[in-house]
């Protein structure tokens, strides 16, 4: 698709969004709720890679979520957001989010996560995403780190396949007691 270029848009730059952390958001501790977070998480993942790729998308998976510091009701949360690297249809979008203490101005950052975002087309079939763009040092960078995590991921994807069949599929076909010998062998897991 042929997008207007009238406006002078990079479809490349970072996506920034900032949003008050309301009580609604909030848990039965009063900071804001993990889930809150997380589906903010994903619609700023949606918006940087749809607005990349030109097109709607899904998420096709998310890395491990860790949530460094609580977020507290009242502060401004601004999630940064850009495209790292990409395959055919896929895009890795990382997102950055720092926390705003309005009063007193102290900024933590509080998580850091990365999305793999599939670009479809109107029947929902994986579509053709843009090259990427590598202008900056800091572009390049994190170009290099998302191919790492994508051979992560895959190493990831196999052990647990490969964990899956021989543990809970019991394809290794283990007895009762070499299965004890295991658990005290490995008690501080
Ligand atoms: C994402 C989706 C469209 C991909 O469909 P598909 O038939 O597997 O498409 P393809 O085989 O062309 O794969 C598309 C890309 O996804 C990658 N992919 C697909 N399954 C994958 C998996 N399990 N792990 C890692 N990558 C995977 C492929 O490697 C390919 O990457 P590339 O384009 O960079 O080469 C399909 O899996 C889907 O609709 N999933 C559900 C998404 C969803 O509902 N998300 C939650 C709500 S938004």
């Amino acid at each position: 698709m042929q997008r207007p270029d009238e406006l002078k848009i990079n479809y490349c730059d970072p996506i920034t969004m900032t949003m008050l952390m309301t009580p609604d958001m909030a848990n039965f501790s009063g900071k804001v709720h993990g889930g809150a977070l997380l589906k903010i998480l994903d619609q700023v993942a949606y918006a940087c890679a749809s607005h990349y790729s030109g097109n709607y998308v899904v998420t096709l998976s998310v890395d491990q979520v860790y949530f460094k510091a609580p977020v507290q009701v009242g502060e401004l949360v601004t999630f940064y957001s850009s495209i790292n690297h990409v395959g055919n249809s896929t895009m890795e979008v990382g997102v950055k989010v720092i926390a705003e203490n309005i009063h007193s101005g102290e900024r933590r950052h509080t998580i850091s996560c990365f999305f793999t975002m599939v670009a479809v087309d109107a029947e929902g079939n994986a579509a053709a995403v843009p090259e990427i763009k590598l202008t900056t040092d800091k572009d390049k960078q994190r170009y290099i780190a998302a191919s790492m995590r994508k051979q992560l991921r895959k190493e990831y994807r196999d052990r647990v396949e490969e964990i899956h069949d021989k543990w809970t599929e019991n394809k290794a076909n283990l007895s009762s007691e070499e299965m004890d010998a295991w658990i005290k062998e490995h008690a501080e897991l």
